[in-house]
């Protein structure tokens, strides 16, 4: 059965496909409904605004019916395995998007995406385990493509740390890694040491990107990282290698030099875009007036989380063989 859990099964172009293709639901160009009498199934183990609501229309207007399901809510919160529960699942519905992680637990997530498909025999969406959140990326490549068309991939983009006191999943991050070393942009991630990615999604990272031409850079220092860049998207994400309580107060000690205040927005270029995928706590990753700012980017990258989810359905259960994308 089919899964989309990363970027790593995808070549880049069907990438470029997937992101135009939701580029032409959003426009109209597409308005099929290759869900007509597919029920597909949301199931979340922790909360979510965005990608849970996108869902649920994206299936709606490509004719389908969805139905949510928080863990806490079946017998899960009695113990029942998931083995058990995704392969009741698999026998009523036709499909599922899961988000599932816990942060103290790192790989949990995605071991539990890969039992889900694997007992419920469904084509599985990860709506953000610990290691990808591959519907938000898509969306900020399509909002980033919007704003510079075929140029986006020559603009700087500067994806950085910052504070939020709860320890959020790496996936946004991985995700971006990822793309743009298919896609042959040029990224630069900045981030304090101990919040190192996984070693994995860095070494295919570094093979993808001598294929596409992307350009990939590093930093341990936002005043340094910030400087000339055309985009700034700013995201917290917790620490792979420090242990709980000491995270917290590290993060706490060094929050003011990975804050995106004016200062250092002044240092990108002038016309430069902020983006953080939301929620976003003002004061923690950026100050308020940057959040809500003229240059800021975030109703648009969720907006178009909508016209991704169509997409990736779409490229789930089409019919049409040039439509089948993951
Ligand atoms: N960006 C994002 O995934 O938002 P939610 O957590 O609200 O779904």
């Amino acid at each position: 059965m089919r899964k989309f859990f990363d970027f790593s099964d995808i070549r880049g172009e069907d990438l470029e496909k997937l992101i135009d293709l939701a580029l032409d639901y959003k426009t109209g160009k597409v308005n099929d409904q290759p869900l007509l009498d597919k029920n597909i199934g949301l199931l979340f183990n922790v909360p979510s605004t965005r990608t849970r609501i996108s869902f649920q229309t994206a299936i709606k207007q490509l004719g389908g019916e969805a139905l949510t399901y928080s863990a806490n809510e079946l017998q899960l919160a009695n113990k029942e395995s998931m083995k058990d529960t995704a392969t009741v699942m698999g026998k009523y519905l036709d499909g599922l998007v899961v988000r599932w992680y816990n942060m103290n637990d790192y790989g949990y997530g995605r071991n539990t995406l890969e039992e889900i498909a694997l007992n419920s025999q469904l084509p599985v969406i990860n709506a953000l385990d610990d290691k990808d959140h591959p519907c938000q990326i898509m969306a900020d490549v399509l909002t980033l493509k919007e704003k510079y068309g075929q140029q986006y991939k020559k603009k700087k983009v500067l994806f950085t740390w910052g504070y939020a006191e709860r320890k959020k999943s790496p996936g946004c991050t991985h995700s971006m890694l990822t793309a743009a070393s298919l896609l042959g942009m040029d990224l630069r991630i900045a981030h304090p040491e101990g919040y190192e990615l996984d070693d994995q999604y860095l070494s295919f990272a570094k093979q993808a990107a001598q294929k596409s031409g992307a350009n990939i850079e590093f930093s341990n220092n936002l005043d340094e990282a910030i400087e000339d860049v055309d985009v700034v998207y700013a995201k917290a994400w917790g620490s792979l290698s420090l242990p709980g309580y000491e995270e917290q107060q590290y993060k706490s000690e060094i929050r003011d030099q990975w804050l995106v205040n004016h200062e250092r927005f002044a240092r990108a270029n002038q016309d430069a875009y902020f983006i953080n995928p939301l929620p976003i706590i003002r004061g923690d990753e950026a100050i308020k007036e940057i959040i809500d700012g003229p240059r800021s980017l975030m109703y648009d990258t969720a907006e178009n989380r909508l016209h991704v989810q169509k997409a990736t359905l779409a490229s789930m259960y089409s019919k049409d063989k040039n439509l089948q994308l993951v």
